[in-house]
């Protein structure tokens, strides 16, 4: 398989795809650039990349933007980080509605700034009706984060005697996950050739195929979303059977 085919191929279309936005330091620096100009070019790769799969029919589109442990980064590059979304939240609303896009968060948000939260809240009320396709935010996420949390809220219910012990089963799990409404991904796409999971969405990929590409985020494009549509399209998925 190429890694670009030139015109758009026949697409299998999967109805969930995650993103791991990777590589926007690398692509900076390889231009003697800072790092943060790699991020501010990612941000076009977004912009193409959610407009690509809602015109494509996809159904939820879940992005990795700010992981859980990248509060450990330096706290200047964490603000400008937070400034781009802000930029991204405030410039690409009418986008977003006009497309018929319904934005969520999904995430911890103690620890985001007050304008990034008043922006990101008035996004998903302004879409929150919205029908075309889901663009989940992952920003402050961190799986295991999202379990605890989910273990946390039926250990509740357990305590108050709602929930007996044995009744907790894979989708009571599922349901208290932060967006239990998303259907879980069918593809999981990484940029920069990194072979890892790094923290997301643990519970929700068991069964995603994986497409790994070399090109870094910054300079993803239409053609390498459909590179990897095209792989998708030639797996044989088996969710653990036996394929006759
Ligand atoms: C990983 O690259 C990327 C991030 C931690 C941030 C992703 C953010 C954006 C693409 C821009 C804003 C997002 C939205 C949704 C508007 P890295 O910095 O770890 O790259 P490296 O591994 O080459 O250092």
């Amino acid at each position: 398989m190429s890694e670009k085919p030139q015109s758009k191929p026949d697409l299998v279309v999967p109805r969930s795809v995650a993103i791991i936005m990777d590589g926007n330091g690398r692509w900076a620096r390889s231009r003697g650039l800072e790092r943060i100009r790699g991020h501010e070019h990612g941000t076009t790769a977004v912009r193409e990349t959610v407009e690509q799969c809602a015109e494509l029919g996809v159904e939820a589109l879940t992005l990795y933007a700010f992981s859980e442990e990248n509060w450990r980064r330096p706290a200047l590059e964490i603000k400008l980080l937070m400034a781009l979304l802000k930029r991204f939240l405030v410039g690409e609303r009418d986008n977003i509605l006009r497309n018929g896009i319904r934005l969520v968060h999904a995430g911890r948000r103690e620890r985001l700034p007050a304008d990034v939260l008043a922006e990101l809240d008035r996004s998903i009320e302004m879409s929150r009706d919205n029908t075309g396709m889901t663009l989940c935010l992952a920003i402050a996420y961190g799986g295991r984060a999202e379990l605890t949390d989910a273990m946390r809220a039926i250990a509740r219910r357990v305590q108050a005697g709602e929930v007996q012990p044995d009744e907790i089963d894979e989708a009571m799990v599922s349901r208290n996950l932060y967006h239990p409404e998303l259907p879980h991904p069918d593809l999981l796409i990484r940029t920069a050739n990194e072979r890892r999971i790094s923290n997301f969405l643990l519970w929700q990929i068991s069964y995603a195929e994986i497409h790994i590409t070399d090109v870094c985020w910054p300079d993803f494009r239409k053609q390498h979303l459909w590179a990897a549509f095209e792989d998708f399209g030639g797996r044989t998925r088996r969710f653990g059977a036996v394929v006759p």
